[in-house]
């Protein structure tokens, strides 16, 4: 299959959207990350997203509106706190996990009695969902494993040939996947951390989150997800990856001690020329918002590279940070060094 690679504008907007009526896929950018796009009505379209990443099918996807009226027939109840969360984040990179509806496709929710929805922000987004009249069921534009795509060079390079249009709406300004709470159960529970933090969303909620435990350790042979997604291994670069704990002159001596041909390293703004081998740089220590924006962009550097080991210095796991975390530790297979 030929794959066209198109800035995003009306023409080509108008041809995402006739192409998604007919049940093809489209990758398109988000605020988050980009995604590849299909009909959240169309089984047959769903089933080709699954074949086109490599994707495990009992993983589940999110379903992208651009009006509160679409959720009619995708969830059986919008949840008091739905609205209110909704009120307060959408549009924006917040997905929030609802009971079911009936129109929803069966593939989309991979057997699971509820349905995972968010209303994204970017405009190249919404405009093709508005001209497609459709919601639409996107996953991240990544080969199943592989660091999410946050432009549309990185998602050709996993896409070209699997479908047949790539819309380029640029960078992608938050760079980590949304934040997925659920309200299917009976308490709240935060199933991946992302831009809008735990804080925010029990300050909006009025009552405290929980934190799936998925999310900072490995789950155990034979324990279930809460979300699928967590069990797989996810934005791993070739190279492998190590979390170094410790301040950055520990972290210096380690590294020092473990350079050879190939080990890299993957550390704060302004630390590169400090450290005595080749490095990738992801923002500034203090800010997990710009360390969100460009981490897997430097972890897809670090291949690109040549990096056979990395050692990477560790970011906060508070706020913007826990989602940074939480990406690293799955890059990283869990390996963590204390100094
Ligand atoms: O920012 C994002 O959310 C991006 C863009 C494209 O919107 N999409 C994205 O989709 O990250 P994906 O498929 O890569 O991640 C969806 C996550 C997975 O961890 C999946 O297991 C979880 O959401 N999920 C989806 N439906 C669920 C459900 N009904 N119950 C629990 N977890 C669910
Ligand atoms: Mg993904």
């Amino acid at each position: 299959m030929e794959t066209l690679l198109k800035q995003a504008n009306q023409e080509s907007i108008a041809m995402a959207a006739e192409l998604l009526r007919q049940g093809e896929l489209v990758a398109i950018p988000t605020e988050t990350v980009y995604g590849i796009a299909a009909s959240a009505l169309c089984g047959t379209a769903v089933k080709k997203i699954f074949e086109a990443k490599g994707r495990p099918q009992d993983n589940p996807l999110i379903v992208h509106i651009d009006r509160m009226e679409m959720l009619d027939g995708l969830v059986s109840e919008v949840p008091e706190g739905a609205k209110k969360l909704a009120e307060a984040f959408w549009p924006g990179p917040l997905t929030i996990i609802m009971p079911r509806g009936k129109q929803v496709a069966d593939e989309v929710c991979a057997g699971l009695d509820t349905v995972a929805v968010r209303m994204p922000s970017d405009p190249v987004a919404r405009a093709v969902i508005a001209a497609s009249g459709l919601p639409l069921a996107a996953p991240s534009a990544n080969l199943s494993g592989s660091p999410s795509p946050t432009t549309a060079h990185y998602v050709f390079s996993d896409m070209n040939g699997r479908l047949p249009l790539i819309l380029d709406g640029g960078e992608c300004q938050v760079g980590v996947e949304s934040t997925v709470i659920t309200l299917a159960g009976d308490t709240p529970v935060l199933l991946r951390p992302g831009y809008i933090t735990k804080e925010q969303l029990e300050q909006v909620l009025g009552e405290s989150v929980q934190m799936s435990g998925a999310i900072l350790e490995k789950l155990k042979e034979g324990e279930t997800a809460r979300s699928p997604g967590m069990k797989y291994k996810h934005y791993a670069p070739k190279a492998e990856v190590t979390i170094v704990k410790g301040d950055f002159s520990a972290f210096c001596s380690y590294v020092e001690q473990h350079a050879k041909p190939g080990v890299f390293c993957l550390c704060f703004a302004g630390e590169a020329q400090k450290l005595p081998v080749p490095c990738v740089e992801y923002g500034a220590q203090e800010s997990g918002a710009e360390q969100a924006r460009h981490l897997f962009t430097a972890l897809r550097q670090l291949d690109e590279q040549g990096a056979e080991q990395v050692y990477a210095r560790c970011p906060a796991d508070t706020g913007i940070g826990l989602a940074v975390y939480n990406r690293l530790l799955r890059a990283a297979a869990f390996r963590v060094v204390q100094l």
